[in-house]
């Protein structure tokens, strides 16, 4: 698996989503115009190298994501408060606990790819308002994406109905953050731009280039909602089943401590434990010998994290959720160095690992320091199901209890 990763390192292909890059590529190019650069996720070679290169620094730079402590601080104290507006008398939330989750990412990640929030909270959002637009259109695009990519399909010889429908969808996101983006870019022009140090994600891709802000608009609001959604549905299923941890974590946020050194390990074993990407995937720019085995060239290598990271010879007591097992010292029996250093990769790998790490990370903390602070957690009755598609997803029964701390 090391060979393999580290040998495509370069320049490396992560198949999929070969529908977003044909619409990108051929359906929304202007008649005779030049193909061009299609996103992150769909685009390959040198293509995807030089888009990375110019978003990289923006995007993963930690005093960039800096800038959004507060705002992103900001979703979450909301969240909390609709959290407590939605108990019942019990304090469970157990219709539609997963729908909160995409909005409360989908908030959060807006505030970074398009510059703004959406206001999805708003109980009486309409059903044709954007949020709302947008939260069902991104199911749509992990669904259809499921079944004309990863699937057999006929798409590749003639427009079927799910072609037709991807077609639609990508053009519907594409109007929404397209109408977005270029509000922001109005707003910029009208009020100044801002000094270096303050100018946030959305602002320095507007001064890249206007058509790689809304790629990377598209990008970032395809990948970073059910993802981080699904991780904090199930970072707060653990905690609510640990009580102990959750008070450790509890002492650690009110200490006022900056370090956060648990909050963190919680994050890091929640996703140990449940990862939201079951696996990564490469395909192989030439051949290679593992362990005997010839693999040879354009082979796809599948890497299933879900699995590696929960044996029990990497990781000692591997389905228990213990978060001190990524701060014990060397010599403890369940210190996490002592795993193969790819055993535990829920954010890919190398060149063409997670760029929205940080801005999960920064959201997750957020959130679980916010509800940690407010509310005892508790989980009755069944675990969860999980849905295994392109990503793990935490299905019902929602059966958290929030109750207020005393
Ligand atoms: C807990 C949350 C998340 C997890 C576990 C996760 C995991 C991953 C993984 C495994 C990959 C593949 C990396 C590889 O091929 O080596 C990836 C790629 C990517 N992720 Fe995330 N992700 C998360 C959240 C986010 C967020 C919030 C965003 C955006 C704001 C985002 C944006 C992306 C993008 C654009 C790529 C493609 C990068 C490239 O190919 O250059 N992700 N993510």
């Amino acid at each position: 698996m090391a060979q393999v990763l580290r040998g495509e390192n370069w320049l490396p292909i992560r198949p999929g989503f070969d529908v977003l890059y044909h619409y990108r590529n051929f359906y929304n190019q202007p008649k005779g115009g030049a193909p061009g650069l299609t996103g992150l996720i769909s685009d390959h070679g040198e293509k995807w190298k030089r888009l990375r290169s110019l978003v990289n620094p923006i995007i993963m730079h930690p005093d960039n994501i800096k800038l959004y402590d507060e705002p992103i601080g900001e979703v979450a104290k909301d969240l909390v408060q609709r959290i407590k507006d939605l108990r019942d008398r019990e304090g469970m939330i157990t219709e539609n606990f997963d729908y909160l989750m995409y909005l409360w990412a989908l908030e959060s990640v807006s505030v970074v790819a398009l510059g703004r929030r959406l206001n999805t909270f708003n109980e009486n959002l309409e059903s044709d308002s954007v949020a709302r637009r947008l939260i069902t259109l991104i199911h749509e695009f992990f669904a259809i994406s499921e079944d004309i990519d990863i699937k057999p399909s006929l798409w590749r010889y003639y427009p079927t109905p799910a072609f037709k429908r991807a077609m639609k969808v990508f053009s519907e996101i594409d109007s929404i953050t397209r109408s977005l983006v270029l509000k922001a870019k109005d707003e910029l022009s009208q009020r100044g731009h801002s000094d270096d140090d303050k100018k946030g994600v959305l602002e320095k891709l507007l001064e890249v280039d206007e058509k790689i802000a809304l790629i990377m608009a598209g990008d970032l609001l395809f990948t970073g909602v059910d993802t981080v959604a699904n991780t904090m549905s199930c970072v707060l299923y653990l905690l609510a089943s640990h009580p102990e941890k959750q008070i450790t974590l509890r002492q650690e946020v009110n200490s006022g401590d900056e370090k956060k050194y648990f909050l963190k390990a919680c994050i890091k074993e929640s996703l140990r434990v449940m990862p939201v990407a079951g696996g990564n995937i490469r395909q192989c720019t030439k051949e290679y010998n593992l362990l005997g085995y010839e693999i040879p060239k354009d082979m796809f290598v599948v890497f299933p994290h879900q699995y590696l990271s929960k044996m029990e010879s990497q990781y000692p007591r591997a389905n228990e959720f213990i978060p001190e097992r990524w701060l014990v010292d060397k010599d403890h029996p369940l210190y996490h160095g002592n795993a193969h250093p790819f055993a535990y990769n829920p954010f890919g790998f190398g060149a063409r690992i997670c760029i929205g790490r940080r801005i999960a990370e920064l959201e997750l903390e957020s959130l679980l320091s916010k509800i940690i602070q407010n509310f005892e957690l508790e989980w009755r009755g069944l675990p969860p199901t999980m849905y295994q598609s392109s990503l793990n997803y935490f299905k019902g029964p929602f059966n958290f209890v929030f109750k207020d701390i005393k």
